[in-house]
């Protein structure tokens, strides 16, 4: 396999072709953001965590039926993906009151939801990803009725493998964001990452938070967080 030309540089990722039709090959940066690029950073080793946390979870959720564009792991920082056209939508699920939904409605962070409450968010940098309904979806034609109806049910779906992963391993999944796209054939794949990055992860027994809150509160080291959770995950870091 032959990397080629850049395709797409975004906030954490480098989008190569390949030699082969319809794989790209994925590149994890050191960057991160927050509040929509406002908060800029450069933490050595981020990259790497992200795509092994993001290849091992992909795999695992491959195993329990869920599919997804990943193709395999390449190296620390690299990984094969299917290509896929990325819906304009980051379908948020949310266990747990964290973040904008508490800032938003107004209920203390750590309220337990009596079930899972899932968002939509429009991708759009410049207008701030903002919080969109159904029928903003339909105005915009970002997808059917028929494809949320999907989304909706995929996210779901996803949100109750990972609960049951992430129990296993002393970690509470609070909240998290997911990215889909369309295959040439127009089904409907999980893409882009799950990782720290854009999950709510906090220690079951402390309540200690494990993800990007770390980075976007200042609340220590992020690598270390980072860490906890790979080597949890049965992971390696190198
Ligand atoms: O900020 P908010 O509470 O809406 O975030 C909900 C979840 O989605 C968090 O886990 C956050 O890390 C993730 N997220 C993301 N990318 C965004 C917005 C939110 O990964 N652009």
């Amino acid at each position: 396999m032959e990397k080629g030309q850049l395709l797409y540089e975004g906030k954490a990722k480098r989008l190569y072709a390949t030699d082969k039709p319809e794989i790209l090959w994925v590149e994890y940066k050191d960057s991160a953001t927050a509040f929509n690029g406002e908060k800029k950073a450069e933490i050595a080793g981020k990259g790497l965590l992200n795509n092994k946390i993001t290849s091992l979870l992909f795999e695992k959720l491959q195993k329990a039926g869920i599919a997804s564009h990943f193709v395999q792991q390449l190296s620390d920082r690299e990984q094969l993906v299917q290509q896929v056209s990325i819906i304009p939508i980051e379908v948020v699920v949310r266990n747990i009151v964290a973040g904008s939904m508490a800032k938003r409605l107004g209920i203390a962070e750590g309220t337990v939801l009596a079930r899972p409450i899932v968002e939509f968010y429009l991708k759009n940098d410049e207008l701030g990803d903002p919080i969109i309904t159904e029928d903003h979806i339909e105005l915009l034609e970002l997808a059917t009725s028929a494809e949320v109806e999907q989304l909706r049910e995929k996210a779901v779906a996803i949100n109750q493998v990972l609960i049951g992963f992430f129990h296993e391993i002393g970690v509470d999944l609070i909240d998290f964001k997911i990215e889909f796209g369309r295959d040439s054939n127009g089904a409907i794949l999980l893409a882009d990452e799950i990782s720290p990055d854009t999950c709510r992860l906090w220690d079951a027994k402390t309540k200690q938070k494990l993800d990007k809150d770390v980075f976007r509160r200042d609340l220590g080291n992020l690598t270390d967080a980072y860490e906890l959770i790979l080597t949890r995950l049965g992971g390696q870091h190198s």
